[in-house]
């Protein structure tokens, strides 16, 4: 059995303690807004805040999470109006949109670190976040524009 809380709701599983967090989240718990890309921990779309850091589901197991304070894209604000949804909106970041939900979690986590990042700042810390559809630009723009 693991306990965390995801989203502010207390969650008790008898999911194998091994299992990727990522597929709690999306098969056990029904939270679809977490993507699975590579799998190895390569890309960040399966990133997730766990005791506010950003981590990425993928490669972590459940067992890591017993005890702790899990947010998914769909519980960064009730109402889908973080600073960094209504930037995204804004400067209509997405192409395909796959990856965005790990690119805003990457970048909230990041945002609590460096409140009003540089240009090289959000580069070190987003580059290992993939965009098939190379909208990093955007993605710059619009973590600056939250910030501002
Ligand atoms: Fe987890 Fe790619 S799916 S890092």
């Amino acid at each position: 059995m693991t306990s965390f809380t995801i989203n502010g709701r207390a969650v008790t599983t008898d999911v194998e303690d091994d299992t990727p967090l990522l597929w709690v989240i999306r098969d056990h718990i029904g939270l679809t807004g977490t993507k699975f890309g590579c799998g190895i921990g390569m890309c960040g779309a399966c990133t997730v805040h766990v005791g506010g850091r950003a981590t990425r589901s993928c490669i972590t197991p459940l067992a890591s999470v017993e005890g702790a304070a899990i947010t998914t894209i769909e519980g960064l604000d009730p109402a889908a109006n973080h600073p960094l949804q209504q930037a995204w909106r804004a400067l209509q970041v997405p192409q395909c949109g796959y990856c965005q939900s790990g690119q805003i979690m990457q970048a909230a986590a990041m945002l609590q670190d460096f409140p009003a990042p540089s240009d090289d700042e959000i580069d070190a810390v987003m580059t290992g976040s993939l965009c098939r559809c190379m909208t990093y630009v955007r993605i710059r723009a619009a973590i600056k524009q939250a910030a501002a």
